[in-house]
């Protein structure tokens, strides 16, 4: 099968190329990146006015099978993944049954590749059961394909575990993603606590409840050595002691979701549970700071942390719902519009983000286009002006704040290995 996309903008983080070229693709590999390729393919994509981008890497994807199928699957979750641009996912482990041990790895990975529209490596849950209490079994989950450890949802309060699971995570050199929330802080918050929660009569979450296990994790990373990620930053002090971090040499690094660098908390309209995610939405001087921080490169990765729950579930009362919005259907459209199309990001940055950075960080060969690598590649129109409509998502849930929203950037096709998986 081959694939010749012609008149893009070839965007490669790997060898800084940003140019205007024709990309062929050649048995599932990037064959040739030149001027006006001739060859006889098997189908030609037109990406005039096109950026042409490896494909994007999500490093922070909740699919919720198993056990939580109703909100979404390994298929529809697979289904957003292509359509949102995505080749890569990351699947955290907080599943029904938890993602502990290699049989549920097996499930999970056995199902994607049956589906087929996007690569799924799944993470592996830190503790048995996200009990906090013993290992789970990381040596076997590693032995079944699993190249990340999280305990995503919750932070592991037993900092004595937890540096075990940093030892065993530099014995399998792999990475551990760190959701950071001091669990004894969070008191029933459900938004930021500032004027706005005060607006709002709702329960707040303080910047320290985040801060305190970003300091803590950064402390033991520097301690054992192990390669750290920091899951969905979102505030100022994160960001800043990320950057000390990573002037002392850690292996250390960092994302941020959309909602993040989109929405502040004084944009929460009222009680709608949409607007509910764990972190929070933090306030402006925050917002600034993590796009300054992603914009000077302190900041890795963009990545989307899509929760999907049910209608059911998110039609109550914030005080009562559940945290999380969906992101894989949404992710490029609001970097586009919020951070390239601002200045803050050059379209070069937006793949290194969403591709190359996280590519890197899992260790897998992936996120460029140098002739050779696997043809992950994602075709996006950054000028195509549109409204989000949630009832168009694949996804099987539609939580989101960012139905209605008026942005700018499209994906028009996403290859996966060298074939079309989605194509709008
Ligand atoms: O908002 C969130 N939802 N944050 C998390 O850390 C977990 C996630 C979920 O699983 O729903
Ligand atoms: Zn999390
Ligand atoms: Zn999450």
């Amino acid at each position: 099968m081959m694939i010749l996309i012609k008149n893009g903008r070839v965007l490669d983080p790997a060898t800084k190329t940003d140019k205007m070229a024709d990309v062929l693709i050649d048995g599932g590999k990037i064959a040739k990146i030149g001027d006006k390729i001739k060859a006889v393919a098997d189908e030609v994509i037109d990406a005039s006015g096109c950026y042409v981008m490896p494909g994007f890497i999500d490093l922070h994807v909740h699919l919720r099978d198993p056990g939580f199928e109703y909100k979404e699957t390994v298929e529809t979750g697979s289904k957003a993944a292509a359509r949102g641009g995505f080749t890569t996912i990351l699947a955290m482990p907080n599943t029904k049954p938890v993602v502990d041990n290699p049989d549920v790895v097996r499930y999970v990975t056995n199902k994607a590749q049956d589906v087929g529209l996007t690569n799924v490596i799944q993470a592996g849950a830190v503790t048995k059961g996200q009990r906090g209490e013993e290992l789970s079994e990381i040596e076997e989950m590693v032995e079944a394909g699993v190249l990340a450890l999280s305990e995503d949802g919750k932070t592991v309060m037993d900092t004595g575990l937890y540096r075990e699971a940093m030892m065993l995570a530099i014995k399998y050199d792999i990475p551990i993603m760190a959701h950071c929330e001091d669990a004894t802080l969070v008191r029933g918050g459900v938004m930021n606590e500032d004027d706005n929660a005060k607006r709002l009569g709702m329960p707040g979450i303080t910047n320290a409840v985040e801060d305190i296990i970003i300091a803590r994790d950064l402390l033991l990373a520097k301690e054992t050595g192990v390669r750290l990620h920091l899951c969905h930053c979102s505030t100022k002090d994160g960001a800043a002691m990320l950057k000390a971090a990573k002037e002392q040499g850690l292996s250390v690094t960092g994302e941020v979701c959309p909602h993040h660098f989109t929405l502040t908390s004084s944009d929460i309209p009222g009680d709608d549970s949409n607007y509910k995610m764990n972190p929070p939405l933090r306030t402006r001087e925050d917002v600034d700071a993590l796009i300054q921080a992603l914009s000077e490169g302190t900041l890795d990765v963009i990545a989307t942390d899509h929760a999907p729950h049910s209608f059911d579930e998110k039609d109550v009362s914030m005080r009562r719902a559940p945290f999380g919005i969906v992101g894989l259907e949404t992710a490029a459209a609001l970097t586009m519009t919020e951070l390239v199309d601002k200045g803050h990001l050059t379209p070069l940055q937006m793949a290194e983000k969403m591709s190359y950075n996280p590519a890197k960080i899992l260790g897998i060969d992936r996120g460029s286009l140098e002739p050779g690598k696997i043809a992950d590649v994602v075709i996006f129109d950054p000028k195509e002006a549109y409204q989000i409509d949630a009832a168009r998502f694949s996804s099987r849930s539609k939580n989101t704040p960012f139905h209605g929203k008026k942005v700018k950037g499209c994906v028009k096709a996403t290859i996966l290995e060298g074939r079309v998986v989605y194509e709008r």
